[in-house]
């Protein structure tokens, strides 16, 4: 991609945050839009965290006070969130606390962002799970029926090691360091795709059997799955320095792009490619170029380039044919995501399918923004 594509994208990106600012006011965008127009919410789904996030990225990028006192404003509705538990009984602290609040920290030294993000820190500490040494993805503490971890939980992990590096309490990245550990040995098969979601025996600890949630099926790949183990272990990776991680990203990362149909943009599941009527999900194909960006900072400069090359692909095509490019108020930025669709085989009913969501507009921002400069992750 040339500088002028990524900066023409970057501006179009931020020109539809800076017009949904008046729009949604004090309020939230909903996870996924309705044809391609977020509903108003309040801060309460796994997802208000991007939301966030874009603003930061926009101010990082335009230096605008706008969009600084747009984050600051939401930064202390995080943390009255977190103060009254709303909606906090699950794993995703990372998702939400990292983009909005670590960053705010790290950008501004925003004192309420750091309380709130160690709040949420120590909320997701209260998932660990001794026995099988994970963090329980949902449902109630404990509970047979939910005694699983997902993929997903590899980019919640940052967050806890930030907790560790601020306080100088080892408790945060050590369970962090160790809920990786389980993750990456369960959800990666054999042949280097990944399953969603992995159970355990609630009595004695022992691995159970890998299970989807999202996916098309059991045995399938998931899309967006396989793009958070690419992110999640590059990310993993950076913080741990284990080579074993940086084996797995290699591994993960050649199945995602094995499975990419001409246009390189997943459909929802790999079980579905050229020909098929089935929707793609836009989101996976900007969260594993911001995981291949992540990655190819660490590597010796060949390697580095490679993955590059590859996460700058990933970006054009999305910027060629799946950019929004109408800039309306409450509209999104990446169109044709996919947030879950029901198959026979799965745990979900279709909602947000072939629309945008924040992580894609969320991701999409930050790889355009890796692919300018050197970045300083908020994760
Ligand atoms: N982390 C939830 C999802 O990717 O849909």
């Amino acid at each position: 991609m040339k500088k002028e594509e990524i900066q023409e994208a970057l501006d179009l990106a931020i020109r539809q945050v800076e017009t949904n600012l008046p729009y949604f006011g004090e309020k939230f965008p909903a996870a996924a839009t309705v044809n391609n127009l977020y509903p108003i919410t309040e801060n309460d789904d796994w997802t208000n965290g991007f939301y966030t996030g874009m603003c930061w990225l926009a101010y990082e990028e335009t230096g605008n006070e706008t969009f600084c006192k747009a984050a600051q404003s939401q930064v202390e509705s995080f943390y009255q969130r977190i103060l009254a538990h709303i909606v906090t009984d699950h794993h995703d602290m990372g998702f939400l606390y990292s983009p909005s609040c670590v960053a705010a920290y790290k950008l501004t030294k925003n004192e309420r962002g750091r309380e709130a993000a160690l709040l949420a820190a120590q909320n997701l500490l209260g998932r660990f799970q001794e026995k099988g040494a994970f963090f329980q993805a949902w449902g109630p503490v404990g509970d047979p029926a939910n005694y699983r971890l997902i993929i997903d939980s590899l980019l919640n992990m940052p967050l806890l090691f930030w907790a560790s590096e601020t306080t100088g309490d080892p408790i945060y990245r050590t369970q962090a360091a160790r809920h990786i550990q389980t993750t990456l040995a369960h959800v990666v098969r054999e042949d280097a795709s990944t399953c969603h979601t992995f159970y355990f025996d609630p009595e004695t600890g022992a691995p159970l059997k890998g299970v989807t949630q999202q996916g098309n099926r059991d045995g399938s790949i998931w899309a967006r799955g396989q793009a958070w183990g690419i992110y999640g272990s590059a990310l993993s990776y950076r913080i741990l320095g284990d080579p074993s991680y940086l084996e797995i990203f290699r591994k993960v990362t050649d199945c995602f792009l094995q499975h990419l149909p001409k246009d390189q943009i997943p459909y929802w599941d790999f079980d579905f490619t050229d020909g098929s009527t089935e929707p793609r999900d836009s989101s996976s194909a900007a969260i594993a170029a911001c995981g291949l960006l992540e990655m190819a900072g660490l590597l010796p400069e060949q390697e580095g380039k490679k993955y590059r090359e590859m996460a700058a692909n990933l970006i054009a095509a999305l910027t060629e044919n799946y950019l929004n490019r109408e800039c309306i108020p409450g509209m999104g930025i990446l169109l044709h995501g996919t947030y879950a669709k029901k198959s026979p085989y799965n745990g979900v009913q279709d909602s947000g399918v072939d629309e945008c969501n924040l992580w894609g507009d969320y991701f999409y921002m930050e790889a355009l923004t890796r692919l300018k400069h050197t970045w300083n992750p908020y994760w």
